[in-house]
């Protein structure tokens, strides 16, 4: 079966890790009849806009695309791209999966799933100020505003993870004893939802200030987490930074009808168009994307040969302490596969 996605290279070092992960995503024997386009500053440049009405079309239209990292320009006027993508296909579910590939590392055991909610809470974008006494700025007010179906909708999604992919467990984190209303609803649904999987997960929730420490102390305890927007971006960082940092985490973007793929990392302008950048991360987020095609040997085949790439032929690039060109790790990637 040929899939049909849409390929977005991106700006930076995109274009460079994405031409890798076509590479070993054709090693895998999986097919994909590719829609490219621009997104980003390499679309202001070529058509005037940061995206295009073609890019959406064709994200509508094929519900799945592997994207770069897009740059958003510095300054007024300027709405984040990927924010604007998840508010038009309502990628209600941010997926964040970090788990130990590099054996000398700090923490061996991190095998932990972000599930973040990446629509409502702080980031819903209601913010205004109060003036007094003539100074217009005198109060700033952001509100978090946190809906009883959009707690409910990633919560339950959490849950359905954990039991298709044999996860034990489920964090519910939040800050319901202070944040009373928000953090109150979160844990209050979550409850509710947890008892549909009672005796098939296991269910727990934590204060964020404890999740965080914790983390850092245990993270082996940790399995699914689900959480709001601004705790689930903060926590997905620090998650990140256990196993290796940037250039080994994948994320996914889903909602009901579109799926997008990509690095956590950004454009790394500092690297780019070198030909050094780990291209880990989009390899790791194209097997995600392989999972959601339920191409699941492919996947499982395409982690397996990032990891022996990594830990037995020890092809690494400069992040991971290594001197590997972004090709060469392509190439040990794809001869694994073959
Ligand atoms: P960044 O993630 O691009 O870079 C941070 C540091 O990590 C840099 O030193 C970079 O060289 C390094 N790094 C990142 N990815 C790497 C890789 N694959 N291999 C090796 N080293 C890697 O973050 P920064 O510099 O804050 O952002 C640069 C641009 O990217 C900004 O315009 C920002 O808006 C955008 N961005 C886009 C994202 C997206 O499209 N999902 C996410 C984060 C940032």
């Amino acid at each position: 079966m040929t899939h049909r996605g849409t390929l977005i290279p991106g700006d930076g070092i995109g274009p460079e890790i994405t031409s890798e992960t076509l590479k070993v995503l054709e090693a895998t024997g999986v097919h994909f009849e590719w829609d490219e386009q621009p997104a980003g500053v390499t679309a202001l440049e070529q058509t005037g806009s940061l995206i295009p009405e073609a890019t959406l079309a064709s994200i509508r239209e094929r519900g799945t695309a592997l994207k770069g990292p897009l740059m958003t320009p510095v300054g007024t006027g300027f709405r984040s791209v990927n924010v604007a993508l998840r508010k038009e296909f309502q990628l209600y579910a941010n997926m964040r999966p970090a788990y130990t590939i590099v054996p000398d590392g700090r923490f061996q055991d991190v095998d932990i799933v972000m599930v973040r909610e990446n629509l409502e809470g702080l980031y819903s974008g209601v913010e205004h100020f109060i003036p007094i006494d003539g100074d217009p700025r005198a109060v700033a007010v952001s509100e978090a505003i946190l809906t009883r179906h959009g707690a409910e909708r990633i919560i339950r999604f959490a849950f359905e993870y954990a039991v298709e992919n044999n996860r034990r467990k489920v964090t519910m984190v939040h800050k319901a004893n202070i944040l009373k209303m928000v953090g109150g609803l979160f844990l209050e649904v979550g409850r509710k939802v947890a008892e549909d999987f009672d005796g098939r997960v296991e269910c727990e929730d934590m204060i964020v200030d404890n999740a965080a420490m914790q983390l850092v102390l245990r993270p082996e305890q940790f399995d699914v987490i689900v959480t709001t927007n601004l705790f689930g971006d903060i926590l997905s960082d620090e998650i990140s930074g256990l196993v290796g940092g940037l250039g080994v985490t994948p994320g996914a973007n889903i909602g009901d009808a579109v799926g997008i793929f990509e690095a956590v990392h950004g454009s790394a302008p500092d690297i780019a168009g070198q030909g050094i950048a780990n291209p880990s991360a989009q390899m790791l987020a194209a097997a995600m994307m392989l999972d959601h095609l339920t191409e699941h040997d492919a996947a499982r085949r395409l982690r397996e040969a990032i990891r022996l790439s990594i830990v037995e032929d020890r092809v690494r690039t400069r992040d991971l302490g290594g001197t590997a060109t972004t090709a060469a790790f392509g190439d040990a990637v794809a001869a694994r596969l073959a």
